[in-house]
């Protein structure tokens, strides 16, 4: 495997950067962030070392799920810009080889679409052909009250409504009814909306809220039950045709073997990626125990993949921390360490932190974190304000207080808007990660700063293949628990990563067999040679991180 034949599969070495056009950049002074103005960071992500950017839902919408209530999927949210911004953003994007894939959220609408507006006029499917757009049923259902998926707001799957007297399926908002994801002609009305934006340079979509496409209430009595896995091939063939280089990203937490099923299986004709939500659950649990073992069990029991799928591997995104793969006692564990506070938690599974307030603002920890992610099996995906550790605002609703204004500098709103504060679209972060404190100008020149550190990861990832291509191996050594050291191997080399999960100083051995009698090892970072016999020998600093490369003596297809 040389690193030119990496590129077709471009997903398997990305960088994954997730962000929300209305709190990134308002160029216009309106309080809400624009796509002028992300265009006018496209330099500031290029120079980070994105290479995917994942816009997070930007379509008309009435705006009461933060734009994952779309009430037209094929028109930009007039607040944002229209479709010639968005033209001119891809382009942009493109010209500096960076991706751009749009949030595709298929299984529900707004109440406001017009599809759902028609389909609850008219009962009769005889005379209403929207009717079996959305899930109806005339019966009264159950208590569903333990499916909802934001128990804070809602208590049932099911709600009536009144114009009709049936009842219609939501496992989100009632506000947001699901698509009868087996009907036609909705499936046509999808690929349409799909086959437009790759037409207008989409290089592809992460897909929301998949495991709830099956519709398992749904099926109760009915002839054909949905199936999703239908639909997903339905969805990747029609990308493919139309664009083979298309990547789509799933958004399944599921249990492995589920999203082995969502990956198409050994044919592979399903998800491209899919988010690794054990492996990021069991990443919390390791570093709140200071204990690698979580971590490891999840990276051993993660399924390896047909070599067109990947893993995308995360710390934070743009909902709550959710825990809900962990056991009641360790997500107890996790709250513990990370959120004490009951107005830190949400939905009783997750948490509506970021980061490095959950380290306690310890910038080691915080590196340890970011280190651990970029050279973790998978391609790493960010949320915006990562790279520079911002912190979240305790005081807005829910899943809110982590999508606050990008701060970019010291100024009035951090940088992010010239407009009064009360008309900004979100309040800043206030206090200790307020823009004075935490901003991307002070961070941009400053060697030291955080920015700097995740700048310098990624470009290290970017000069090692073996990170997204590699077969993993968890390294034996006498570290101690608080260590993890994994192997990256592709063909004759690797990179071996040693990470610190624990405050006191450790000294890791670790053995580079299999490269030969006379191995070649380098340190990532700094450059200088490695003796590694008989052994490799790296002195940690509590929360130290070492990144290694390893190679044959003569092989020089890797520096
Ligand atoms: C998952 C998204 O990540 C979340 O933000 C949204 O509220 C739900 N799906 C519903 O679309």
């Amino acid at each position: 495997m040389r690193i030119t034949d990496t590129s077709d599969l471009w997903w398997k070495s990305a960088v994954i950067y997730c962000l929300d056009v209305e709190t990134f950049l308002d160029a216009d002074g309106d309080g809400v962030g624009d796509l002028e103005g992300l265009a006018q960071r496209i330099d500031y992500l290029a120079d980070l070392g994105i290479t995917c950017l994942w816009l997070m839902p930007f379509y008309p919408s009435p705006d009461r799920d933060d734009g994952y209530d779309v009430q037209d999927y094929l028109g930009v949210d007039e607040r944002l810009g229209d479709l010639g911004r968005m033209v001119e953003l891809l382009r942009l994007a493109h010209d500096r080889g960076m991706r751009v894939v749009a949030d595709l959220v298929v299984n529900h609408t707004s109440d406001r679409h017009p599809w759902f507006r028609r389909s609850r006029a008219e009962k009769d499917p005889a005379k209403n052909p929207y009717r079996d757009y959305y899930v109806w049923r005339a019966d009264e259902p159950g208590d569903t009250s333990d499916q909802v998926v934001f128990p804070d707001k809602e208590d049932a799957i099911w709600t009536k409504d009144d114009k009709t007297g049936e009842w219609y399926l939501h496992h989100f908002y009632k506000h947001q009814p699901d698509l009868n994801l087996d009907h036609p002609e909705v499936v046509a009305e999808l690929l349409r909306a799909v086959g437009f934006w790759l037409e207008l340079g989409f290089d592809g979509f992460r897909v929301d809220g998949v495991p709830f496409f099956a519709q398992e209430p749904a099926k109760e009595g009915a002839e054909d039950a949905v199936d999703p896995h239908a639909f997903m091939r339905k969805l990747r063939d029609f990308i493919q045709l139309r664009r083979g280089d298309a990547m789509t990203l799933g958004e399944v937490n599921l249990a492995h073997q589920d999203q082995l099923a969502f990956f198409g299986g050994e044919s592979a004709d399903e998800f491209h990626m899919q988010f690794d939500f054990i492996g990021m659950q069991a990443t919390y649990l390791s570093m709140a125990r200071q204990d690698a073992g979580p971590l490891v069990t999840a990276l051993q029991e993660r399924p390896v993949l047909h070599r067109t799928n990947q893993w995308a591997t995360f710390l934070r995104n743009h909902d709550e921390l959710t825990l809900d793969k962990l056991s009641d006692a360790e997500r107890q564990e996790v709250f513990d360490a990370f959120g004490p506070e009951k107005e830190m938690q949400v939905y009783g599974r997750g948490l509506k932190r970021r980061l490095p307030t959950m380290m306690g603002g310890d910038p080691r920890r915080v590196r340890m974190a970011y280190s651990l992610l970029f050279s973790l099996p998978g391609t790493p995906t960010l949320f915006y304000g990562e790279e520079i550790g911002m912190g979240e605002d305790l005081a807005a609703e829910g899943r809110m207080a982590v999508r606050t204004p990008m701060q970019w500098s010291a100024t009035k709103n951090g940088g992010f808007s010239s407009a009064a504060p009360s008309r900004l679209v979100q309040a800043v972060v206030g206090d200790g990660y307020g823009p004075e404190h935490v901003n991307v100008m002070d961070q941009l020149h400053d060697p030291s700063s955080l920015l700097s550190w995740v700048r310098e990861l990624i470009k290290i990832r970017h000069a090692c293949p073996e990170l997204g291509w590699g077969d993993l191996t968890v390294l034996e050594h006498d570290g101690g628990p608080a260590v993890l050291a994994h192997r990256l191997s592709l063909e004759q080399t690797a990179v071996i990563a040693l990470h610190n999960l624990g405050p006191d100083p450790v000294t890791v051995t670790v053995s580079c067999e299999g490269f030969g009698d006379d191995p070649r090892v380098v340190d990532l970072r700094t450059h200088e040679v490695v003796d590694p016999a008989p052994e490799i020998v790296s002195p940690l600093e509590g929360y130290g991180v070492r990144w290694l490369r390893v190679r044959r003596a003569g092989d020089l297809a890797v520096p």
